[in-house]
């Protein structure tokens, strides 16, 4: 699934000494199959050369409104006509100042000001400068003017200090590049997704748990926030990064997850239990347990969350996933009856290619009028926009 495939991404790079990550912000759009060109301001020439970004871009790179070029006669407007979006990466307050007072003193703001297609502005800067009361009026000025805007991340800056200023993570601005080519049709909605395993301690240092990736559920939270819903991600320990846009809660037992999944139940449209949860659990002792030649483990059931969310459903649509390793329709048949569901999306997880730790997946899906649908192998991300599609059209049935 690419929705960047053969999109137009025009990337504006300005002085920041954030422009050294920019050429992965490009290889990470050509991944996903965007085609890239980029204008350098004079400040950026000096943190990297247009021979990198043309290297990596294989386009020319433009750097003069006043040099000729014969494909692009007049360079500032017919660069924007050929973007779908520009992404204006790193944003120096510079060129914010210059955006918010509408200048057109060089290529990039010339291209900006003549843009008719939407502008996403990452800015990069020191905390002091970031915080400033002229930046931040300027940003707010581009807000009103309709520019798209990231917020710069917190962390070590160049300059040696911590605080807020960093470019964004490049796949936070992939993604929320990606997501700007979504339809927002889910806007309006509160999505709660639950993904990954939990895991039982039975002492200090040890606990059982299960083969869950969380990257079904993560794919799933992913695609619900790019399509405009509000997006809650409840998940087990697991090695993956919540997408930008997404509210991640991160738990560890079944006892955790349950407790945060009913506080936010009331308040949302649909749920999504794509959670691996632990089935039992042992009984905790406070000190590691020492070896010895044998060791009986009693486990206690957990308490199965989404039979107590189908008991107490009223307004929310419930979608659980059926792990199964035989039986496969009727296992998933009899969940979806017992834990009062209106979907659920059975997974067998020894066939391959599906299940646990895979980067796609194979999956049937029984609804409650007892239809069916058999989906092909697929990436987890390509599951994801199909069960939203299939969200989106029960929820429209509904309303
Ligand atoms: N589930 C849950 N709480 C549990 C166990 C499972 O909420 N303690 C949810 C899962 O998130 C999934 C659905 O119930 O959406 C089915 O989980 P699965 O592991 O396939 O089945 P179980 O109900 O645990 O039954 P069994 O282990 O007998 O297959």
């Amino acid at each position: 699934m690419q929705v960047l495939k053969n999109k137009h991404i025009l990337v504006g790079v300005t002085g920041s000494i954030a422009a050294y990550r920019i050429p992965d912000l490009i290889r990470s759009l050509q991944n996903k199959g965007a085609q890239v060109k980029a204008i350098m301001t004079k400040g950026a020439q000096a943190f990297i050369t247009p021979l990198t970004l043309s290297a990596l871009t294989r386009n020319q790179v433009y750097t003069d409104i006043f040099e000729f070029h014969s494909e692009y006669p007049i360079i500032h407007l017919n660069l924007t006509d050929w973007a779908d979006l520009f992404v204006i990466a790193p944003a120096s307050a510079d060129i914010i100042a210059k955006l918010a007072q509408g200048m057109a003193d060089d290529l990039l703001t010339s291209a900006a000001l003549g843009c008719p297609r939407p502008i996403l502005v990452c800015p990069a800067m020191n905390t002091r400068m970031y915080l400033n009361p002229a930046v931040q009026r300027n940003l707010n000025i581009l807000e009103k003017l309709g520019f798209h805007l990231m917020k710069p991340a917190t962390g070590n800056l160049a300059c040696g200090v911590q605080g807020q200023g960093r470019l964004p993570d490049i796949e936070d601005i992939t993604t929320w590049i990606e997501s700007f080519f979504f339809p927002k049709d889910l806007k309006g909605y509160k999505v709660l997704v639950t993904a990954g395993p939990t895991q039982e301690f039975l002492d200090p240092v040890r606990f059982i748990s299960n083969r869950s990736s969380g990257k079904m559920g993560f794919a799933i939270a992913k695609i619900a926030a790019a399509r405009g819903a509000k997006t809650i991600l409840i998940s087990g320990p697991t090695s993956l990064r919540p997408s930008y846009g997404v509210e991640f809660i991160p738990v560890v037992s079944c006892a955790e997850m349950k407790e945060a999944v009913l506080s936010l139940y009331e308040d949302v449209d649909v749920v999504i239990m794509a959670a691996a949860v632990a089935d039992f659990r042992p009984c905790y002792v406070s000190q590691k347990i020492k070896k010895t030649e044998r060791l009986n483990l009693e486990l206690e059931k957990t308490e199965d969350i989404l039979f107590v969310l189908g008991q107490r459903k009223r307004h929310q649509l419930l979608i659980g996933f059926a792990a199964e390793t035989k039986d496969l329709l009727k296992e998933a048949q009899r969940k979806l009856q017992q834990k009062n569901l209106d979907l659920i999306v059975a997974n067998d997880v020894i066939q391959p290619g599906a299940g646990f730790e895979s980067e796609t997946n194979k999956v049937s899906l029984i609804y409650r009028s007892g239809a069916r649908e058999n989906w092909p192998l697929m990436s987890k991300e390509a599951v994801a926009m199909r069960l939203i599609d299939r969200i989106k059209r029960i929820l429209c049935r509904i309303c």
